[in-house]
């Protein structure tokens, strides 16, 4: 399929109409950016109910790991669906989760050996981590980081402090939960210099948190994102993961790693941890695991994982069919995919390199892999948000046959299908390049 190929208005009629139908009957909670209602799709191309084509950079929000529908998934899928559907893993047994159990005690950024538990979705490997947490340390106070995003169900979403919307409405959350600031070199929250520092923003945990605040032996669990995700694909240094380690592993605290974006090959290794050499006690990871069926896992610590039976469960998790794909995608994932996305994302971060000389708009770039977030300023040395100018280089990469999604209050999120060749990438820079001068000349433009 060739993408991106535009053929009508867009929406197209029948697009308008499944929206028209959306919007009398399906919850208005979901934001959807632009009209785009899918019909199919291959490899890093979807089609969309009247026939156009576009390139995917959002990857049905960094889930579709090996692509849309790719074949070997959907015979895995096919296969397992044709034995058995469901027969609960909390209750009874089947192969496919004990495979995925063992291949994620490989793979897992853990030292030793590793359990896991199975759940359907990101944030209920969230609450699964909290709860092993409080059950394990016997403490109860948690520390997660401002920008988070880990989940939206209570527990989570009492450590998710991404946008303010995404909370409002739905206090009182879960007590004993402390934010930190999060290492974002490009808007450092204490005013450092990146080439002088070494993650000198954890002092806030240091000097702040843990004296006045909360004892550090009353501490559970730090959850903290490798790589900041929906909070604007921020990139730590390495410095701050190491410190944090240090700093867990001195209080007895639980490191839980939330690798449910980044993991699973999207940053051009299997975990984004392996950027950072960070070995956690316990790492949740879900989207990309399955290539888009439901799951969520929590890998922890065998040591760490000692509930007893009736402790935590789920109906759903770890169902065969989602273990099917989930083998089949880390099986495709292994042989190529991983490596595909360290060269198409290098290969992409160098063309961004030259549009930021071209344009700017662009006041940072920065990503590992295929987890790659462009942020857009007014002007780059006040680095005053260019908020309004990305939602309108958004639209204007749609219309041109390209999907993407922002991240934080300013910035682009590039998180395509992992099997994005270096031509798609050509093509998506060119409908940026494209899209970034359309957006600063309509600036320039004098109001009528
Ligand atoms: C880092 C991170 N953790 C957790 C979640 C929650 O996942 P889910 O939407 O599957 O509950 C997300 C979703 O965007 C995420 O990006």
């Amino acid at each position: 399929m060739n993408a991106p190929d535009i053929k009508t208005p867009l929406p197209g009629p029948k697009a308008r109409a499944i929206i028209e139908r959306d919007s009398k009957y399906v919850s208005p909670s979901y934001t959807r950016d632009y009209p785009f209602v899918i019909a199919r799709g291959e490899g890093a191309v979807v089609e969309d109910v009247d026939g156009n084509r576009f390139l995917d950079c959002a990857a049905g929000i960094a889930v579709n790991s090996t692509g849309v529908s790719h074949p070997e998934v959907v015979k895995a899928i096919t296969d397992q669906a044709q034995k058995f559907i469901h027969m609960s893993g909390t209750d009874f047994y089947y192969e496919p989760q004990v495979r995925l159990a063992e291949e994620l005690a490989k793979l897992a950024p853990i030292d030793g050996d590793v359990r896991t538990f199975f759940g359907n979705s990101g944030t209920e490997a969230t609450e699964a981590s909290l709860k092993l947490a409080r059950y394990f340390t016997k403490r109860q106070g948690i520390i997660a980081f401002l920008g988070a995003f880990h989940g939206r169900s209570m527990g989570s979403l009492s450590l998710t402090a991404s946008k303010a919307i995404q909370r409002r409405g739905f206090a009182p959350f879960m007590p004993g939960v402390y934010h930190a600031p999060y290492a974002d070199c490009y808007r450092c929250p204490i005013g450092a210099r990146p080439e002088s520092c070494a993650a000198e923003c954890l002092s806030f945990i240091e000097d702040q948190i843990l004296v006045h605040l909360i004892s550090p032996d009353e501490v559970a669990a730090l959850v903290v994102e490798p790589i900041q995700g929906e909070g604007g694909y921020v990139v730590p240094p390495k410095q701050f993961h190491q410190r944090l380690r240090e700093l867990t592993k001195q209080h007895g605290i639980l490191m839980v790693v939330d690798e449910v974006q980044s993991g699973m090959g999207r940053t051009g290794k299997m975990f984004a941890s392996e950027h950072f050499d960070l070995k956690a006690d316990v790492v949740n990871i879900a989207k990309g695991i399955a290539s888009g069926l439901p799951l969520g896992v929590t890998c922890a610590r065998a040591d760490v994982m000692t509930w007893p039976p009736g402790a935590h469960a789920s109906t759903f998790g770890g169902n065969p069919v989602s273990c099917a794909a989930a083998n089949a995608t880390i099986k495709l994932l292994k042989e190529q995919l991983v490596a595909n996305a360290a060269a198409v994302g290098d290969h992409f971060m160098q063309g961004l390199r030259q549009l930021y000389e071209k344009h700017p708009l662009i006041g940072d770039v920065r990503g590992k892999g295929l987890m790659i977030g462009i942020e857009l300023v007014r002007d780059r040395h006040t680095k005053e948000r260019a908020t309004d100018e990305r939602n309108a280089v958004v639209q204007a990469m749609f219309r041109r046959g390209v999907l993407i999604l922002g991240a934080g209050k300013n910035a682009l999120r590039v998180a395509p299908p992992l099997v994005l060749t270096k031509a798609q990438a050509d093509e998506v820079l060119k409908v940026l390049d494209d899209s970034l001068t359309e957006v600063a000349q309509a600036r320039l433009a004098p109001a009528k």
